[in-house]
């Protein structure tokens, strides 16, 4: 049987990069027949780079700041993503709001992670939002992009218990461990084509997702 083409993803990076980090082990392990083919980052300074720089794989800063307007700027990330040719995109802790001129781009090809159990705490500091409502759990999703910020189809999520001690610090770092189990695993789904996204809805193994995946279900 011949050996399906490789899968060419490109990473949106902003901060320290240990999502980015995750996705590149899985795959030297030989997961999802990929190559990431570039990491770009908004921020001159994230340690995300220095991680694309220890894989070989090239990397850019673009910086949005230098932008008059959003589509400028998603336009400018659009060109390095196409001259790296790529067929998919992971945001791995990208902070920048995408809008219709990038997704539209890559339709149904855009996972993000986002540290919270969605549809609950779509935006920033979803952690002190969850110690604040007194909540028993918390956790992370992987869903496909869409121009509703945290708004796309969820595909996988992990949940973790929240301790009467926690403080926002304590419960992130909980919260990523569990990142860096489903997000490499989502990219591998991508690419094996076991996940798509169609007309709105998350599909897994063809069928469509009515609730997310949990983790303790493919574990
Ligand atoms: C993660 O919690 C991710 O979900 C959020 O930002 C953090 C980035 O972490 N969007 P890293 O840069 O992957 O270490």
């Amino acid at each position: 049987m011949s050996k399906s083409a490789t899968n060419k993803i490109g990473v949106l990076v902003s901060g320290g990069g240990t999502n980015l980090q995750s996705v590149i082990d899985n795959i030297h392990l030989g997961e999802g027949n990929a190559e990431i083919k570039c990491v770009i980052s908004n921020v001159a300074d994230a340690y995300a780079l220095t991680r694309a720089d220890d894989a070989n794989i090239p990397r850019y800063v673009i910086l949005h700041k230098e932008f008059s307007n959003r589509a400028s700027f998603e336009l400018a990330l659009i060109k390095t993503l196409d001259n790296s040719d790529v067929d998919m995109i992971v945001l791995a802790g990208f902070m920048r709001v995408l809008e219709s001129t990038f997704i539209s781009h890559y339709p149904g090809r855009i996972l993000n992670i986002h540290p919270s159990l969605l549809p609950k705490y779509g935006g920033l500091s979803t952690h002190q939002k969850a110690l604040e409502n007194g909540d028993s759990s918390h956790g992370c999703s992987v869903h496909f992009a869409t121009t509703e910020l945290d708004g796309g189809p969820v595909i996988l999520q992990a949940s973790v218990p929240i301790f009467e001690n926690d403080d926002a610090e304590i419960l992130a770092k909980r919260v990523l461990e569990k990142e860096h189990i489903i997000y490499p695993k989502c990219v591998e789904w991508l690419c094996e084509n076991r996940i798509y996204y169609k007309e709105g809805r998350a599909y897994f193994d063809n069928e469509p997702l009515k609730v997310p995946l949990q983790l303790e279900q493919i574990s």
